[in-house]
């Protein structure tokens, strides 16, 4: 009876190798597509259709952060960088860390930026030389177009810190 096995035999595999192509062409349009959407997202987020809100959030003890020192965290969302600053006179503020030029990075310098020796602490952006006054958030020097959005700081009787939303200076960078 081989002759009668053969022919189910050949369809059964034609069928297998069907299948197997359509999962490896589905497979690659996954591939293909997924990155071009997410680019999409990337390039065009979705608007929000009400406030933004955000949350209150601890952020340190006043003692963790010596006077004139700074320290990086996360706020308002996990991965987005905010920068918490103990200033030379004691006062504490905070700033989101994403340049409002092209979202890079700040941070607090506590040696001098070139050009700003007679005024070390600064608040710089190392991608195109941003700088930014620690006190205000407010463009001193370089292409950044407004200040960075500063946070509303709550301290309580044990020198807790919180952020909770934004003084101003909104919208953060990426969003509307
Ligand atoms: S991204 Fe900060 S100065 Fe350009």
């Amino acid at each position: 009876m081989p002759s009668n096995d053969q022919p189910e035999k050949s369809s059964a595999a034609k069928l297998n190798r069907r299948d197997a192509l359509k999962a490896a062409v589905l497979f690659g349009a996954a591939i293909l597509f997924m990155p071009a959407e997410r680019l999409a997202h990337f390039l065009f987020p979705p608007r929000p259709t009400g406030p933004i809100t955000y949350p209150r959030q601890r952020i340190a003890n006043t003692k963790d952060v010596p006077q004139g020192d700074s320290l990086l965290f996360e706020y308002p969302y996990e991965d987005h960088p905010s920068l918490l600053i103990h200033l030379p006179d004691g006062g504490f503020v905070a700033y989101d860390a994403l340049c409002t030029h092209l979202g890079c990075q700040i941070h607090y310098n506590k040696d001098a930026v070139p050009g700003w020796e007679n005024n070390p602490k600064q608040a710089f952006c190392p991608c195109h030389g941003g700088v930014f006054d620690p006190n205000t958030g407010k463009v001193l020097g370089g292409p950044p177009p407004r200040p960075q959005p500063k946070l509303k700081l709550e301290i309580d009787d044990q020198g807790e810190i919180f952020a909770n939303g934004y003084e101003g200076g909104l919208p953060l960078f990426g969003e509307f």
